[in-house]
């Protein structure tokens, strides 16, 4: 460490920033894991989230092929992403119901990155941004980063996940500049209803806030969500309040190391514009997109109409496998899914749900995630992928039921 416990620099030491003070002791699940590793124990990850890592079954001439454009060779930057590019993504918001014209959409590396233009463009240092909990544990960095607070408002469960308006309202206060949504959420498996979004335009419309909505893992719908009876939305739609909606190849067509993402920018044509304008200057500043990827992106982009069927067919079986275990017990329960790639087990609250994970680590050689991880707000709670392999998710999932009931 290069500073003393006053964060002061130690002299002779050059001294980092505040926000990269970060812990980065290794977690006792995460020495748990470490451990069996060294001693060359199996361990039945129920985790796993890389796709490329789940034995599906990749088109790999086609996406191979993609890379082959002549036009990688030459340079020609634009600061919101190649037309190319950027008109098949307009192609799929089309088959969603989102007529886009190409100017309303940008490329990033990641949502990752996308998500750290619109704090910059949306935040000043100090501000914040209202973020669902329980959810995906990657934004408090990308937050910190960008010296955005966050403030978070509840998802409650009743038979099925729902905004809790109380605690939005009570999170938003006078230095909130947007709303955060993710549709369907990680790991709640919960899409935004009809009436909620209907709800958090009103909300945002008279606290002048933004939406941010992140809708990786829309395409994954078990069947429709209940109250729709449609297909799900996108908020690429939404013309009600300024909305960013962003998502990439990631999850869409389960190709993580492509680095290509995008954010779809919707609203009052004023607003939308100059945010437009804004957001550019900020991807000009970077450039960060790379040629060939940005060429190769309309034939990534539609791997996903083999590669949604595959996934989506894995989380049934995973499911219906879960569901089997579970019928015949009481002590863990399973909370209704809508879609996208995980389940929430509740679990006997009898002890920290680290205790439990660290435990099942060791004993039984299985890593599920405890639900603080995702920022659950009480014991009990844990999380499995339903993108594992077959093999691994059937005895993976029997061995943590019972170790649950044994509690
Ligand atoms: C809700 C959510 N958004 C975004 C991401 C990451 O997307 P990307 O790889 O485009 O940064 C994840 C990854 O798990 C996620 O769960």
């Amino acid at each position: 460490m290069s500073t003393d416990q006053h964060g002061r620099p130690r002299a002779g030491a050059v001294g980092f920033s505040r926000r990269t003070a970060w812990d980065l002791a290794c977690n006792p699940l995460a020495q748990a894991v470490a451990r069996a590793g060294s001693d060359g124990r199996r361990l039945l990850d129920l985790t796993e989230s890389n796709p490329t890592r789940c034995g599906l079954h990749y088109d790999e001439q086609a996406i191979l092929r993609a890379f082959s454009n002549p036009g990688a060779l030459a340079y020609a930057p634009e600061p919101r992403g190649m037309h190319s590019a950027r008109a098949a993504v307009g192609a799929y918001y089309a088959e969603h119901g989102a007529h886009l014209d190409a100017g309303q959409l940008l490329l990033t590396t990641s949502t990752s990155e996308a998500y750290s233009f619109l704090f910059r463009l949306l935040c000043d240092p100090g501000e914040s941004v209202v973020v669902p909990a329980p959810s995906y544990p990657l934004l408090e960095f990308l937050a910190t980063l960008d010296d955005v607070d966050l403030e978070s408002y509840e998802l409650v469960y009743h038979d099925g996940w729902q905004i809790d308006f109380t605690s939005l309202a009570a999170a938003c206060s006078s230095r909130t500049r947007a709303v955060m949504l993710v549709h369907p959420n990680n790991p709640t498996g919960s899409y935004v209803k009809p009436h909620e979004a209907e709800q958090l335009n009103e909300f945002c419309a008279a606290r002048r806030l933004a939406l941010i909505v992140d809708e990786v893992f829309l395409d994954y719908a078990l069947s429709p969500p209940p109250g729709t009876g449609r297909d799900v939305f996108t908020f690429a739609r939404n013309r009600e309040v300024l909305t960013f909606t962003l998502s990439g190849l990631s999850k869409i067509a389960a190709l993580p190391q492509m680095k290509a993402a995008w954010m779809a920018v919707s609203g009052p044509p004023a607003q939308q514009l100059a945010a437009l304008e804004r957001l550019e200057v900020i991807a000009d500043t970077f450039l960060s997109m790379s040629t060939p990827v940005q060429l190769a992106l309309p034939h990534l982009l539609e791997q996903r109409r083999t590669i949604v069927p595959q996934l989506t067919e894995r989380v049934q079986k995973n499911l219906a496998e879960l569901d089997r275990r579970l019928a015949a017990q009481q002590a863990v329960e399973r909370l209704a899914i809508e879609g996208g790639w995980y389940a929430v087990l509740r679990i006997p609250a009898t002890g920290a749900d680290d205790d439990f994970a660290v435990a099942l680590v060791e004993g039984a050689g299985v890593m599920v995630h405890p639900g603080h991880f995702y920022d659950f707000r009480r014991e009990g709670y844990v999380v499995v992928s339903l993108i594992t392999s077959q093999d691994v998710f059937a005895e993976g999932i029997a061995l943590t039921v019972a170790a649950a009931a044994a509690m």
